[in-house]
């Protein structure tokens, strides 16, 4: 393979109760990655479109860093040019570093002839992520990489468990156009945590992996409660608690912060009820003076996609 144009999903890490423990794949919204081998050796960012301020030297920017890691272990005698096409913004909350990592670790395995493993992926986008915002998280990065929902079983070392995707859930989403940096949306958090509220977090991530498991949106909707993370961070994103109010009287199995924020997620079951979501959290941020962007999504259950090849 000389040339490779991929698809990499947003994402939508912590899930409520799972933070930096759980994630999954958006299937409308990611990026657009392209992978171009040249006679000149060492990695080029070409171009990046799509979103302002985004470094194209490959030591800082999340992309090139991935890329550079997995050469140095699998050196080849040519080079590889990349352009990013941003389908989302960086820090959305959406997994925008996660995406360009994820991405580039799926496309330079291509390129190289798929030496590394999906969890080996994970880990060398994991370098990305730290180089992105400081932590080597991998509940994005691993959501992008395997598609479908994760869980991020040990870090060290890392085990990710693939679950299952109900088939009628959904989710809607929505962008306040501001930006929550993922290093500030970390320094708000608890070092410590009561025995009761990780007693109530840990119980609901079991309840979230079974109704998964089970089809049960019953559970999957109970589940969908953060006593830890969810209270430290509301503050930084515009009328949280009026949007999520709203999604769960119109019927949404639960609402939360995806990711670092701001972007507001909920999981609804089924097509009608998502659009009727999607409307009533337009309505409520309609007058707010803070420009945003609603859309709706089925779970990505492949995660990274080839579009082109040659
Ligand atoms: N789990 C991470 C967090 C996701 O909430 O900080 C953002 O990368």
């Amino acid at each position: 393979m000389n040339y490779l144009k991929i698809f990499a999903p947003a994402t939508v890490a912590n899930v409520s109760c799972g933070f930096d423990s759980m994630g999954f794949a958006v299937e409308k919204v990611g990026d657009e990655m392209t992978f171009t081998k040249t006679s000149t050796p060492g990695v080029r960012i070409t171009q990046i479109t799509g979103a302002n301020g985004l470094t194209l030297d490959p030591t800082k920017n999340a992309a090139g860093v991935v890329a550079l890691a997995m050469l140095a272990q699998h050196p080849v005698d040519f080079g590889i040019d990349i352009t990013l096409h941003k389908g989302f913004s960086p820090g959305s909350g959406l997994g925008s570093s996660a995406a360009s990592s994820g991405g580039a670790a799926f496309g330079i395995n291509a390129l190289l002839g798929t030496p590394f493993s999906t969890l080996e992926l994970t880990k060398f986008s994991m370098i990305g992520e730290e180089a992105a915002c400081g932590t080597p998280i991998a509940d994005n990065v691993a959501a992008c990489v395997f598609g479908g929902f994760v869980l991020i079983r040990s870090y060290e070392p890392l085990d990710i468990v693939k679950l299952p995707v109900p088939e009628e859930l959904r989710l809607v989403a929505i962008h306040p156009q501001i930006e929550v940096k993922t290093k500030d949306a970390r320094e708000v958090l608890p070092t410590a945590v009561p025995l009761k509220s990780a007693v109530t977090q840990w119980a609901n991530v079991g309840g979230l992996v079974s109704g998964l498991y089970t089809n049960d949106y019953t559970l999957i909707s109970n589940s969908l409660t953060d006593v830890i993370v969810e209270p430290a961070r509301k503050h930084l994103i515009p009328h949280f608690d009026l949007v999520k109010l709203e999604a769960i009287k119109a019927g949404a199995l639960g609402a939360g912060i995806s990711g670092s924020g701001p972007t507001i997620f909920a999981l609804c079951k089924g097509d009608t009820v998502a659009q009727k979501v999607a409307d009533v959290i337009r309505h409520a941020y309609a007058d707010k003076q803070i420009a945003y962007h609603v859309f709706t999504s089925k779970i990505n259950t492949q995660g990274v996609q080839i579009l082109e090849s040659n």
